[in-house]
């Protein structure tokens, strides 16, 4: 059998196995999703999104790419986050990296001259790195400063989020979503909740977007304009 039989193979027991355990499972996802979560995760193979929470199928609404960045004129992860925030109401998104990424650590070293585009999607890693540099030259190890830029780069993805007029519409309008920023041990394979950010936290005001005129035009959004 060829490997990708093995997926096609796979994939039947697993169908048998979730419709023996209950007929009307495919009969109900197919209906409709209601995600309450969106999960924002790196592409590497031993971070399967699902797995590692062990979530169902219409759990989760999941975007990943290399070191799960959210990268505020990416139009893909953009239009994942519109659509889970506008349409699916997700309550809680969360950014989760993972030690040791390979993404992070390629950001840490020259750029390839064969990886010319990967390098471009990694450049906001390198900013991320110089404007914490101090910090994480000052580690012993390359494991180590590694790691450290995977924290400080989840944190800085959370806070990309926040800055999204998507987030701060529906932080506005909603008090929703929740945004979180995890990490995840490829050796242990536990998460580690790294940063918070509620609906009510205050956002730097050079990437505050202005609600005024939008309550202005909205009757039923005056009670928040009396605010002011
Ligand atoms: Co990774």
């Amino acid at each position: 059998m060829k490997s990708f039989e093995k997926l096609l193979s796979e994939n039947k027991a697993w169908a048998r196995e979730k419709k023996a355990h209950d007929p009307e499972f495919f009969a109900q996802l197919a209906k409709t999703q209601k995600p309450e979560f969106l999960w924002i995760g790196c592409s590497d193979s031993r971070v399967p999104a699902e797995i590692i929470v062990n979530a169902q199928p219409g759990e989760m609404f999941i975007h990943r790419n290399i070191a799960n960045q959210m990268i505020s004129t990416d139009f893909n992860c953009l239009s994942v986050l519109q659509y889970a925030v506008t349409v699916l109401k997700v309550k809680h998104i969360i950014v989760c990296g993972h030690y040791g990424c390979g993404g992070i650590k390629a950001a840490l070293g020259r750029q390839s001259s064969q990886l010319v585009l990967t390098n471009k999607w990694l450049m906001h890693i390198k900013d991320v790195y110089r404007l914490n540099r101090a910090e994480i030259d000052a580690l012993p190890t390359e494991e180590a400063r590694v790691n450290r830029l995977v924290e400080l780069n989840i944190q800085e993805q959370v806070q990309t989020l926040a800055h999204t007029s998507i987030i701060q519409q529906a932080w506005h309008e909603e008090n929703r979503p929740t945004l979180h920023g995890w990490v995840y041990g490829l050796d242990d394979g536990l998460l580690k909740p790294l940063v918070t950010l509620y609906p009510d936290t205050e956002i730097d005001p050079i990437f505050k977007y202005d609600y005024h005129e939008a309550d202005m035009a909205l009757p039923a959004m005056k009670f928040v304009s009396s605010r002011r």
